[in-house]
């Protein structure tokens, strides 16, 4: 339960919210971040800071929040959410999603995004940026199998990003869900789901450093071959 008689944090509060940059790295080299780092490519590194994150307990060490471009308006304008990363591989990460949703649409008018990781903790984020591609119905289906079926429900029950007139109306959508499938022990993918690869151009790893100028190294993926960066902070 939120605490509703906490005072609202004034400007000057948040103007004075600083952490130690690096306080919680698991050695102090940890910062030193530099080319070399990515002589192995980008997804060796991105994997260790997800897993570093995860072995200090951050909450959902794998959420990017995913940016498109709504062509939609006058003016094409980003949008940004958070979604989960559930693949990763030197051809770009995966995240899995409702292809009918505003990002969906928006991917399939343009299909660049960009996805950011943050971990504070680690005073670490990932910039991965590209173009999207669905995943086939086979990538989709295997990654659909390790989801428990209350997930699986509410993927059935939801229109992603349609307005919904009350929360009962979405209460009552999951029960007609629920009673459909009773007798489906194994609840298909529905053909409005799935996921996407973001293949990413560039990739930027950046690792703050305590009182000090911090490291930012960008790789630049290209079909001739990666090149490495270092840009300043
Ligand atoms: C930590 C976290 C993880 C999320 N993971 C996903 C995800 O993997 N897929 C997804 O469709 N939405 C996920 N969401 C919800 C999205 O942020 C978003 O509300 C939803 O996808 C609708 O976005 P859209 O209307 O821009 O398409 C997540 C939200 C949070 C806070």
């Amino acid at each position: 339960m939120l605490m509703r008689d906490q005072e609202p944090a004034t400007a000057a509060d948040l103007a004075a919210m600083r952490v130690d940059y690096g306080a919680h790295l698991p050695e102090p080299e940890e910062a030193d971040l530099d080319e070399s780092w990515v002589a192995g490519g980008w997804e060796p590194l991105l994997r260790r800071w997800i897993e570093q994150a995860r072995g200090l307990g951050v909450a959902e060490p794998n959420a990017m929040v995913l940016a498109t471009v709504s062509l939609t308006g006058p003016a094409p304008r980003p949008v940004a959410r958070t979604v989960l990363c559930k693949g990763l591989s030197p051809e770009g990460v995966t995240f899995y999603t409702n292809y009918d949703s505003a990002k969906g649409n928006q991917l399939a008018a343009d299909p660049y995004a960009a996805a950011s990781f943050v971990w504070p903790a680690l005073a670490r984020q990932v910039h991965v940026r590209g173009v999207t591609e669905r995943v086939s119905a086979e990538v989709t289906a295997a990654y659909w199998q390790a989801r428990p079926r209350d997930a699986r429900l509410g993927a059935w029950a939801s229109q992603q990003s349609r307005p919904v007139t009350s929360r009962a109306e979405l209460d009552r959508a999951l029960a007609e869900t629920t009673a459909r499938f009773a007798d489906v022990d194994d609840i298909p993918v529905p053909p409005f789901w799935g996921g996407y690869l973001l293949r990413p151009d560039e990739v930027e790893f950046w690792q703050g450093r305590r009182g000090r100028l911090h490291n930012r190294i960008v790789a630049r993926i290209e079909a001739t071959g990666t090149t490495v960066e270092r840009l300043q902070p």
